[in-house]
């Protein structure tokens, strides 16, 4: 292919909306320059869902993502539906399954939905140019000029897709949001979302269940989930604790309910229709025996249920459904699969996720304070943001 200096738009970032936005400009006929600094296109969408993709989720809406302007994402999450990534989907004949909760998958591999990507980019002409890093990015007389390797590029538009800083040791960078502050543009506070919570203190003797799950309903502030909660030798993980994890602040507890599906006063009607059964016995009856054993002991009720008082009883049992862990952090941006924050959405347009006072500059993806929940909601989000740049650009 030829190589043009001159571009009608220059996107940094092939990810997921880079990847996006490029084929979608590409096949309206534009001349499109895609850079990335790795040396493979969408390194992130061959590492997602275990491999496999969670590649959208079904029950997608702007109420599934966090951002200091809950409505933003509205306009491109209506325009480009799951569905529409679905039908791309099966046009490329990717077979694919419903997991749990609208949660779609490829049923073979992450690289199908890489490849779809590619193909799509090669049907728009689309120029892909990977593995130098981007050395000046500036704007002068209506053209934004971009120089990587020995090489320099001008357009009239460019869209920063860069993603956010999680996972660093894949390549991911903060670049998006030194370029947003370079052209005036304000930065949510980034921070890292669906990630790993640690416990210290008293709490570290939870570490000795590390591999324990059980199924509860995990709550950070007025936010809740219902999924697997998991133990692990720095404290708590699994899809609940990772979904809370985006709502957390420093200093509040996550509060645990360990027996969603027991009605309040349940212990004391056990109490009184077993007396001599001990509670981690009947605790082990709904949970894995270690952490029933653990929970009874942090109880203090020992021994025979029928020798507690009902106030005891019922005590504990109002803890076991509101069990306050006060984690001391998370596991960073190192182990978080997204992040929260970024490019403020107060600076861009929601239907074309331009910059409102820099012409020209787009930002989408990760790299926009737009962070969904677990599940497939943050491609869906890169594809609609990517989608909406790339009808305008
Ligand atoms: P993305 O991070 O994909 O792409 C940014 C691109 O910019 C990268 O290619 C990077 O190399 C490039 N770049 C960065 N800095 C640069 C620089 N300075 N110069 C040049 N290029 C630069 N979501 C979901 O919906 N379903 C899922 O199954 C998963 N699974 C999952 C697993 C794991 C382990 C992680 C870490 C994340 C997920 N996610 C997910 C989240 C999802 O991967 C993420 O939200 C999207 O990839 C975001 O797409 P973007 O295109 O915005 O950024």
């Amino acid at each position: 292919m030829t190589t043009h200096t001159t571009y009608d738009t220059i996107i940094l970032g092939a990810g997921a909306a880079g990847l996006m936005c490029a084929f979608t400009a590409g096949q309206r006929g534009r001349r499109v320059l895609l850079l990335d600094h790795a040396e493979a296109i969408g390194k992130k969408i061959l590492i997602s869902g275990g491999g496999r993709c969670n590649f959208t989720n079904l029950h997608t809406a702007a109420d599934c993502y966090i951002s200091a302007n809950p409505h933003f994402a509205k306009s491109a999450l209506g325009r480009y539906t799951a569905q529409d990534f679905l039908a791309l989907v099966e046009a490329h004949g990717i077979a694919w399954h419903e997991k749990t909760l609208g949660q779609l998958f490829c049923d073979g591999s992450a690289k199908q939905i890489v490849a779809l990507l590619q193909d799509e980019c090669d049907k728009g002409g689309v120029e892909i140019a990977l593995g130098e890093a981007i050395r000046d990015v500036d704007h002068a007389d209506g053209q934004y000029r971009v120089s990587f390797g020995d090489r320099t590029a001008r357009a009239p538009s460019l869209v920063i897709a860069t993603g956010g800083p999680s996972i660093p040791q894949m390549g991911a960078t903060g670049f998006a949001y030194d370029l947003a502050r370079r052209f005036g543009l304000k930065v949510v506070e980034p921070r890292p979302a669906l990630v790993p919570l640690t416990l210290g203190g008293d709490e570290t003797l939870f570490r000795s269940l590390s591999g324990v799950a059980a199924e509860v309903v995990a709550k950070a502030g007025k936010t809740k989930f219902r999924e697997a909660a998991l133990f692990t030798h720095k404290g708590l993980s699994g899809p609940a604790i990772l979904q809370v994890s985006s709502y957390w602040r420093h200093s509040e507890p996550v509060g645990i309910d360990f027996l969603p599906d027991l009605k309040p006063g349940w212990l004391v009607g056990v109490k009184h229709a077993r007396p001599r059964v001990s509670l981690a016995s009947v605790l082990s009856n709904h949970l894995p025996g270690r952490l029933a054993e653990t929970l009874a002991d942090r109880l203090g009720i020992e021994g025979e249920l029928g020798a507690a008082t009902d106030k005891a009883v019922d005590a504990a049992a109002r803890q076991l459904a509101d069990w306050r862990f006060s984690p001391n952090g998370t596991e960073g941006f190192a182990k978080a699969e997204v992040t929260a924050g970024g490019i403020s959405t107060a600076e861009l347009s929601s239907q074309t996720m331009e910059a409102r006072k820099v012409p020209g500059l787009y930002a989408i993806g990760e790299a926009v304070d737009v962070t969904g929940w677990l599940g497939g909601y943050n491609f869906q989000w890169a594809w609609a943001s990517g989608w909406a740049a790339g009808q305008v650009v």
